[in-house]
């Protein structure tokens, strides 16, 4: 979105904010699609985690996309924003029974990754049809803590244990109806998802009922001009024919699943923050911003590098400024970043603010959570407010005369 547009949407909502483009979304969501043109049954289940406000859901359905969930709350609000059950995929990870059981009863469909709760679920309910999730022991993804599909990951039922897994199903009788694995996010080689493709081809031969085989996800979109991205369009026609193969050596027309998070919303979004103070210390000039990684945890968390952009002055001579938040503890967006002039009051714009961002915001510090604005037909439409004093108290209890501080005296009647 161009700098003008964003300032204006700043200057209406105020900041910080975040600001997500309708019109990426889709676009990304129609390039993906095209991607695999040459499947016969595809579907694209929406990570709900990278982004999960109700309208983004909304958005989403209306693309006839399917949802990716992970807990029974993601699941309650795909049904909330109109996600047909089926149409919505349960893959949690360390969950209760119970928890796996009330999802059932919505209708959605069941994805169980380790072999304890496959069994358990198996023997109660034999009749609902599950998917498993496999852990095919490939390093992939941008970071360890994205990496999932390794060894030594807590992700999935090891492909070691095939033949445990096929004596459970023999046991309790129960159908299996779909194969999924996922091995990390901001994975660059596509040679990675083909090999651990061909494990999953594997896998699958053990499995007569099959409908669905799931990729999971894992493409790296680019975090600024010219940066590296996972190439969808080359990676659609090579797994393309081989899942085209498969199916003919099956015997039936499965449906070739992903569940993209990152490559869906990350670029759609903005978080735009003001800028306080501008401190220029013996070796640095901070610009200090009215936000923190209680807002976007992403830069300290996995060392994200978003761009950072001056919308007030994006002409201006640029110099190196360390962008950093208000936050009690080093707390840094960006060390030694080229940004055109900065002055206090001015606004940034973070990139790639759409996935993983505002999900992960917290009222750390007892600070409030921002407003989102999502950028829809030449409108911009608020979606969520910003928080205030009222959402810090609103779940703490009075516990009234309890205590009575120390050094006051106590009124006498
Ligand atoms: C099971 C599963 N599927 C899909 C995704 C989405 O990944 P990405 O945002 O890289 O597309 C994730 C991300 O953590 C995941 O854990």
């Amino acid at each position: 979105m161009k700098s003008e547009r964003l300032v204006k949407i700043a200057e209406e909502f105020g900041a910080p904010l975040y600001v997500y483009d309708s019109g990426k979304i889709k676009s990304q969501y129609q390039r993906l699609t095209n991607a695999f043109s040459g499947v016969k049954k595809l579907r694209l289940n929406y990570a709900a985690k990278a982004l999960s406000n109700l309208s983004i859901l909304k958005l989403l359905n209306s693309f006839g996309s399917g949802l990716d969930t992970v807990s029974i709350q993601e699941v309650k609000l795909g049904l909330l924003a109109g996600f047909a059950p089926e149409k919505i995929i349960y893959t949690p990870n360390g969950v209760s029974l119970e928890e796996i059981e009330e999802a059932a009863a919505l209708g959605v469909q069941i994805n169980i990754d380790n072999l304890s709760l496959l069994e358990q679920f198996g023997h109660k309910h034999p009749d609902i049809p599950v998917c498993i999730r496999i852990n095919p022991h490939v390093m992939a993804g941008g970071n360890s803590n994205i990496s999932v599909g390794h060894i030594d990951s807590k992700f999935g039922i090891s492909i070691h244990q095939i033949p445990h897994l096929l004596r459970i199903v023999e046991l309790t009788n129960m159908n299996i109806n779909g194969i999924h694995m996922h091995t990390g996010s901001d994975i660059l080689d596509i040679d990675v998802f083909l090999y651990a493709s061909e494990i999953l081809f594997e896998t699958a031969k053990n499995f007569k009922n099959l409908d669905f085989i799931d990729f999971g996800s894992g493409f790296k979109v680019p975090y600024k001009e010219g940066d590296i991205q996972t190439n969808v369009e080359e990676l659609g026609k090579k797994l393309t024919e081989r899942f085209n193969q498969f199916c003919e050596e099956y015997g039936k027309d499965l449906t070739l699943a992903f569940e993209p998070g990152k490559f869906l919303v990350s670029e759609a979004g903005y978080f735009l923050a003001k800028v306080n103070v501008v401190k220029q210390t013996t070796s640095t000039v901070f610009a200090s911003i009215d936000s923190g990684f209680n807002h976007l945890i992403r830069p300290m968390l996995y060392g994200a590098k978003h761009e950072i952009v001056n919308i007030s002055n994006p002409k201006g001579r640029e110099r190196f400024y360390s962008v950093v938040g208000y936050i009690c503890e080093t707390d840094t967006f960006g060390s030694n970043r080229r940004i055109s002039e900065i002055s206090e009051g001015d606004v940034l714009a973070f990139k790639n603010a759409g996935a993983y961002c505002f999900t992960m915001a917290s009222n750390y510090n007892s600070r409030y959570r921002p407003a989102e604005v999502l950028w829809h037909d030449g409108k911009a439409i608020l979606i969520r407010k910003r928080e205030t004093f009222d959402d810090i108290l609103r779940n703490q209890v009075d516990t009234k005369d309890l205590f009575q501080p120390k050094n006051q005296k106590v009124a006498v009647k």
